[in-house]
């Protein structure tokens, strides 16, 4: 499906100019890994990394202006970075699979003569030969402009052009060509990496939203904030019964005080769960449990997927848990993307016990300059990092002791 190797942002809120990993224009970076952490300040932009993430996916399912309103972001004049001259722009370095060449996807959003804003300019772009400048495969100026259709070719910066190339033009340029041009099946590298995008989960899990009383309805993924977990818990159980029941044992050996957790059919088809606890001889159901226990669980079933989601960003998941449970859950999720080629967990985090199971390559630092701008770095970047890990000291007690961070 694909794994991000690196991605630049600039003029988004706090940052101002930003490059993780390896990009087009970086290519000395060494590319994001499975497990991406990021630490910092407050106020430092994590959520906002976050956000972008959460920016480029309320754009798919919408129009840039709406993207640019929604989740707080206040328009357009408040998400661009405070004095900024120049567009708001990201760019996603990522490969298809490990053996494929990079893709490059660029986005440069700007206000029109209307003052809303607009995609100015929209880009993919992909290595033909070994070595040698990429060719865009889609490049659309102000909605106007070229896609290739297949599997290879584009054109490059001199007009050199390898396959089939279509002019295009959009009826509306405040949707992405990568939304329009993607639901053809002829662009098929515009469609990998459209549903590459829409396969992200953003989890903005609340205890309350999974508390609520669930419809029968099997649901593979657990939504943003987690409001169908019975819903997922009843379609692993229905896929694979005495899987589940392994997936639940697990779970629940790491879950305080909890005995067993089973799942129930009621008559009415829902499903529900009942945790049974020590002490008490009634179990309960999970409307009763405690706000930690349910995001535990959801984390868990996020880790047990059948045919897993790519990319996870999940937001301060230490929130509200036990401290004593926060190194090994980061140990876990740490093991869970590993075993995998392309999958990959971003996070944000205030966790020293949390970043205790995690290696120097794996933080990422966010700290602000004079400027009031952010700037980042990995913690292996910083001196004694490297070597004081290979000795064994922990990450997390290296950046309470004030070694990094
Ligand atoms: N348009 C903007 N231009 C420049 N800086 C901005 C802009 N909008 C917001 N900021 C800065 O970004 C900060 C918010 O950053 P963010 O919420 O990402 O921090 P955080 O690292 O997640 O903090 P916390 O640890 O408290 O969650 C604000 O405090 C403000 O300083
Ligand atoms: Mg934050």
């Amino acid at each position: 499906m694909g794994k991000v190797e690196g991605i630049e942002i600039r003029n988004f809120g706090p940052l101002k100019d930003i490059v993780m990993g390896r990009t087009l224009s970086h290519q000395e970076g060494i590319p994001l890994g499975n497990l991406i952490a990021i630490i910092g300040p407050s106020g430092n932009g994590k959520s906002t990394i976050a956000d972008v993430f959460g920016f480029i996916a309320d754009c798919l399912d919408k129009d840039v202006e709406t993207a640019c309103d929604e989740n707080n972001r206040g328009g357009y004049e408040k998400l661009i970075s405070q004095g900024a001259v120049e567009p708001l722009s990201i760019e996603i370095y990522y490969r298809e699979k490990s053996n494929a060449k990079p893709i490059t996807y660029e986005l440069k959003i700007d206000l029109d003569k209307d003052e809303r804003p607009y995609v100015m300019e929209e880009r993919l772009r992909q290595r033909v030969e070994k070595r040698g400048w990429p060719r865009s495969f889609l490049y659309l100026q102000n909605g106007k402009g070229y896609a290739f259709e297949g599997t290879d070719g584009g054109q490059d910066d001199e007009g050199n052009i390898d396959g089939h190339k279509v002019d295009v033009e959009l009826t509306d340029t405040r949707h992405l060509g990568i939304v329009t041009l993607g639901a053809m099946k002829q662009y098929t590298r515009i469609e990998h990496f459209l549903s590459f995008l829409r396969s992200w989960y953003l989890c903005y899990f609340t205890p309350d939203s999974a508390r609520m009383i669930q419809t029968a309805m099997p649901q593979p993924y657990l939504n943003r904030d987690g409001s169908n977990i019975n819903n997922v818990a009843q379609y692993m159980y229905r896929e694979d019964s005495k899987g589940f029941q392994k997936v639940l044992n697990d779970i629940q050996s790491k879950l305080p005080d909890i005995e067993k957790i089973e799942p129930l059919k009621l008559a009415n088809g829902q499903m529900a769960l009942r945790f049974k606890q020590c002490g008490f001889k009634e179990p309960f159901f999970s409307q009763k449990m405690s706000d930690g226990t349910l995001k535990l669980f959801a984390y868990y079933l996020l880790l047990h997927e059948k045919n897993p989601r790519q990319l996870v960003f999940i937001e301060e998941p230490e929130n509200g848990l036990y401290h004593q449970y926060l190194t090994s859950l980061a140990g876990e999720m740490r093991q869970n993307v590993l075993k995998m080629a392309n999958k990959q967990l971003f996070i944000t985090t205030h966790s020293p016990f949390f970043v205790n199971a995690l290696a120097p390559d794996d933080v990422w630092v966010l700290s602000k300059g004079d400027d009031g701008f952010s700037t980042i770095k990995r913690a292996s970047d910083y001196n004694f990092v490297k070597d004081l890990a290979a000795e064994g000291v922990n990450l997390g007690d290296m950046w309470y002791s004030q070694y990094f961070g």
